[in-house]
């Protein structure tokens, strides 16, 4: 599966921790939500929004963190996390990021596999996700197999003003 799925090697290899606690979890998450999202469109959840959802039993997350072997000093730094919302046979990612530093060396790509293969070690059957349709992690989302099934006019509004469609994408396990 991982395998099939995984498409381009991270410059060095990542650790990737799934199912950390919630408390656990929150530092990380909220260090990469902060560089990882562009402002203007104002899609990085605070902190308040963050811890609850964690807290949630049914959310998912997994940790990218620098490997423990590289540069001492930054051993174990977060570098990105999945976000995700398991209900039944069905999973939502609701968020993935990955620090700007980090990008286009496979990172993103380490952290979906990762959430295919958990989700399918647990009896998934789809996984779907909402995004603005200008982002350009549809093309992540497309090299693994996601496929658009839905269409939410103007859903988002920009700082600039501009209202921005809604994608809803499916893959199916
Ligand atoms: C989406 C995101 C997680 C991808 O992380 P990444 O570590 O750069 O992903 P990868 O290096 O594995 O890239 C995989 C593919 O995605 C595509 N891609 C990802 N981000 C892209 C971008 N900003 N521009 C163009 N293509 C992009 C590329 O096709 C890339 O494949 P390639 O390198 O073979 O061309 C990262 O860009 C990010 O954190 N974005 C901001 C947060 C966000 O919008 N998340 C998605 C909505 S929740």
């Amino acid at each position: 599966m991982t395998g099939d799925r995984f498409l381009s090697e991270p410059r060095r290899p990542l650790q990737l921790i799934s199912g950390m606690a919630a408390e656990d979890a929150l530092g990380p998450v909220m260090q990469v939500m902060q560089t990882a999202f562009d402002p203007m469109y104002g899609e990085a959840w605070n902190h308040s929004q963050t811890r609850s959802m964690l807290a949630i039993p049914l959310t998912h997350t997994i940790i990218a963190e620098m490997p423990l072997t590289t540069d001492a000093s930054a051993s174990g730094d977060p570098v990105g996390f999945s976000m995700s919302r398991r209900v039944g046979d069905e999973e939502e990612l609701l968020l993935i990021a990955v620090i700007p530093r980090w990008r286009h060396s496979g990172a993103g790509s380490s952290l979906l596999t990762q959430v295919i293969d958990n989700a399918v070690d647990a009896g998934v059957r789809r996984i779907l996700l909402e995004m603005r349709s200008n982002n350009p992690a549809s093309r992540l989302y497309h090299k693994f197999g996601f496929r658009q099934i839905g269409l939410r006019k103007n859903y988002y509004k920009g700082l600039d003003s501009q209202f921005y469609d809604a994608l809803t994408l499916e893959l199916i396990l």
